[in-house]
């Protein structure tokens, strides 16, 4: 049997699609290479990938209706939906990418889902950001989310409530998991752990927002791929029962985070301390749609699936400034570290 990964040129779907290969799953990954970020690093990954003899890559939009049809025959059983146009600024210029992706693209996964035969158990990629300006930390899965401050936000939300309608109407398995700032090798260039990284080499200076106070619950990227095994091997069981996030269908929503929330100058010090070099910083306010604080209790994750974050952010930051320095920085012509 075959498991569908979408965003699988994405820096999560990379990651997963490799573990799934690596412990011996036929893999058909989903992409349309958007250009939110350089497109080099997703046709690297791709490249990566597309080495293995169980991978397979349809390059296609998920949100136009119909594509989905190319899967036809594939004879998939689990999916892990990671295609999305995440980030929290992006979605104040571009409203319109994230209804495509993110809603009708959703939209056309649980369609798929529901009509694939052989459908075991699909994993969608919700976020932190659904806790909105959420004061109670750490941030439970009991919480209300319906005070979003960024549409990124409440796309992941109604991805989630469509989720539960399909679970309750159609019985389908589904579980969401609302991913805390994941970072390490092959990372996302939007995010402040590559482009801190980067301004670092290019001795530019770092825009840190209120002060890098801001507190973040940074997770690696090993600890995020364990997780998301760990759930797609246990659908959530129809059996009526109270499921995490309270749904009494067959859909469980978990956070996944390190559990720890470090501030964002604190992440500056080691990323310092990593490359060697001194940060030039340049002071900006916080940001429409920027939260104070993230930090995920991940209690039910840990009691439904065994999840221990394993990787201190001092040890996360080594391994990825390592990649970064060793492995993409001689790729980028005329770029080195020196
Ligand atoms: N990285 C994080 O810290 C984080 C945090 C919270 C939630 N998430 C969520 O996790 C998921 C994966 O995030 P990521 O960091 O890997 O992002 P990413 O941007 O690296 O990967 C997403 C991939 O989806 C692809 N894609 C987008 N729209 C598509 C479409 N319509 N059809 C086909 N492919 C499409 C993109 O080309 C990209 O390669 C997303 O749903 C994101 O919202 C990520």
């Amino acid at each position: 049997m075959t498991v569908l990964v979408t965003g699988a040129a994405g820096f999560i779907g990379f990651h997963v699609a490799a573990a799934l290969l690596a412990r011996g799953e036929a893999v058909v990954g989903v992409d349309c290479f958007t250009p939110y970020y350089d497109m080099a690093l997703k046709r690297a990954r791709a490249a990566e990938l597309l080495r293995h003899p169980g991978f397979r890559l349809l390059e296609l939009d998920f949100a136009e209706p119909g594509a989905l049809a190319a899967l036809e025959g594939t004879g998939i059983d689990r999916i892990v939906h990671l295609g999305a146009q995440p980030g929290v600024r992006h979605s104040i210029d571009n409203p319109l990418a994230y209804l495509h992706a993110n809603l009708a693209g959703h939209l056309a996964l649980l369609e798929f889902a529901r009509h694939a035969p052989a459908l075991r158990h699909m994993v969608y990629a919700s976020s932190s950001s659904v806790y909105g300006a959420n004061q109670r930390l750490p941030f439970a899965v009991e919480d209300r989310t319906d005070h979003p401050v960024s549409l990124y936000a409440a796309t992941k939300r109604a991805d989630e409530l469509m989720s539960e309608a399909y679970a309750h109407l159609y019985r389908i398995p589904l579980t969401g998991l609302r991913f805390f700032t994941v970072y390490g090798p092959w990372g996302r260039p939007d995010m402040a752990v590559w482009s801190f990284t980067e301004a670092l080499y290019d001795r530019r200076p770092i825009r840190l927002f209120a002060g890098g106070r801001l507190r973040r619950d940074f997770t690696f990227i090993d600890d995020i791929v364990t997780g998301v095994l760990a759930v797609l091997d246990r659908p959530p069981a129809d059996d009526g029962m109270a499921k995490p996030g309270g749904s009494v269908s067959p859909h469980a929503l978990y956070n996944i985070g390190n559990s720890r929330p470090e501030r964002v100058v604190d992440l500056v010090a080691l990323l310092e301390a990593e490359t060697g070099l001194s940060a030039m910083v340049e002071e900006a306010p916080m940001q429409p749609g920027d939260v104070e604080a993230t930090f995920a209790d991940v209690g039910p994750l840990a009691r439904d699936a065994g999840f221990r974050p394993a990787t201190p952010l001092a040890t996360g930051i080594a391994r990825w400034v390592g990649w970064y320095r060793d492995v993409w920085r001689p790729r980028i012509s005329g770029k080195g570290t020196g």
